[in-house]
């Protein structure tokens, strides 16, 4: 039994991490925020051939990592993706970008389909795409300088009409240097020389050389140590605010995600099944599998944590190549009923406000109707066999 999110992290991990960043608490709403939509997608799939044989190379199957996602970004707010470690998350990031093809579905920036882009106009947005990385030891080539490894974005894209002039180049990358707090001296520097944090601030330096519209960062902080990730958390923050820029971050820490986002998408095995602004989806949860991880992380208040109900989750992530029918989650899902669960995929349907749940039974889990199977306070309970209480 694990509600945790991703490899190795757990809910005190979560709460380390809150604390560190200043408070566990929801973003505020920012002056500015509620733009227009920015990053529009809409149904994307990123389907992976499995191929067997030796001699005929043939496809067996396929690994449907994103399995029909569809969210919106506006203009200058965070979306935070979260989910557990093999749900899908950075393939949507890199189908999104286009590093990876989609199989189906569109992305739209600012209106227009990346798809329908060819030559200049597709170079351009990319150019307004950039993604920070998990690892910025893997991501950034020990053998280039600082200097080097910042220019070498803008040399890739010289030949573009608003191109940095090469004459300007040294002067950019040291005012990207001095964005992300590093002085002049590391321009002359390796990777190798900096602390963690230190990399990653170089990682986002390059990833905002080209002044891009939006940001995905992919497990930003989660490399680095907890007193770090605070300073790096910030650091993206600032930024925001100053280069007006739109993030889509991805992480398995939910307290990240709740101080940095505006908006929150949950995803299992390739689906969104909820979505709601930072604040609701902590006050509220509605999906089993959202509550579920909520009901996993410790409150500082001891009181309330001795009160506090921990739901169970049972098993694994079941494999995206073979998806349970109905609602994917019902193989795990302590809320699971009957009726509908196993045979009746359910759609992300609004029960507040931009508060989107995909599940068939969330008002009854939301007024109590339907009791979780397995609690801690009650492990004696099966998963999977979910109480109903009578309404009368
Ligand atoms: N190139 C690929 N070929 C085949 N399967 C892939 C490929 N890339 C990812 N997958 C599979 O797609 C699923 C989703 O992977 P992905 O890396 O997107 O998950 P994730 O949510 O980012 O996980 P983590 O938190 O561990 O980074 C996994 O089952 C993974 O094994
Ligand atoms: S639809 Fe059923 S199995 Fe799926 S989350 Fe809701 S209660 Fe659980
Ligand atoms: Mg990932």
């Amino acid at each position: 039994m694990n509600a945790s999110l991703g490899k190795g992290t757990d809910a005190a991990g979560a709460t380390a991490v809150g604390s560190a960043v200043g408070s566990a608490e929801a973003r505020p709403q920012r002056e500015g925020a509620r733009g227009e939509v920015l990053l529009d997608v809409r149904d994307l799939e990123v389907h992976f051939p499995i191929r067997r044989g030796l001699v005929f190379d043939r496809t067996v199957g396929h690994v449907r990592a994103v399995d029909g996602v569809s969210l919106q970004v506006r203009r200058g707010e965070t979306y935070g993706l979260v989910g557990e470690s093999g749900c899908g998350k950075s393939t949507l990031g890199r189908g999104i970008l286009r590093l990876e093809q989609p199989t189906g579905g569109q992305v739209l920036l600012g209106g227009t389909d990346l798809a329908s882009l060819k030559g200049e106009e597709l170079r351009r947005a990319r150019r307004q795409m950039q993604m920070v990385f998990q690892d910025p030891m893997a991501s950034l080539d020990p053998r280039q300088s600082v200097e080097s490894l910042l220019t070498e974005p803008l040399r890739a894209h010289s030949d573009a009409e608003d191109a940095v002039p090469k004459a300007r180049w040294r002067e950019r990358v040291l005012e990207m240097l001095e964005v992300v707090g590093l002085p002049a001296s590391a321009a002359a520097k390796y990777p190798h020389e900096f602390s963690g944090g230190q990399r990653q601030r170089i990682g986002i330096a390059r990833a905002m050389v080209l002044n891009p519209r939006l940001v995905i960062a992919d497990e930003p902080v989660s490399a680095l140590d907890v007193s770090v990730q605070a300073q790096v958390i910030n650091l993206l923050e600032e930024l925001q605010d100053s280069l007006d820029l739109t993030y889509l971050v991805i992480a398995h820490d939910l307290a990240v995600v709740r101080h940095i986002s505006d908006t929150i998408g949950v995803m299992y095995l390739g689906t969104i099944v909820e979505e709601a602004p930072s604040d609701d989806l902590y006050e509220q949860p509605l999906h089993p599998y959202t509550i579920s991880l909520m009901s996993a992380i410790p409150v500082p208040d001891p009181d309330v944590e001795d009160r506090r109900e921990r739901i169970l989750l049972a098993g694994d992530l079941p494999s995206p190549a073979n998806p349970p029918s109905g609602c994917r989650f019902h193989t795990r899902c302590p809320f699971r009923q009957e009726t509908r669960c196993h045979d009746e995929v359910p759609v992300l349907r609004e029960l507040a406000p931009g508060h989107q749940v995909a599940c068939h039974w969330a008002e009854q889990v939301r007024d109590g109707v339907i009791r979780p199977a397995a609690t801690a306070s009650d492990p004696t309970a099966a998963a999977g066999e979910a109480v109903v209480r009578s309404t009368a």
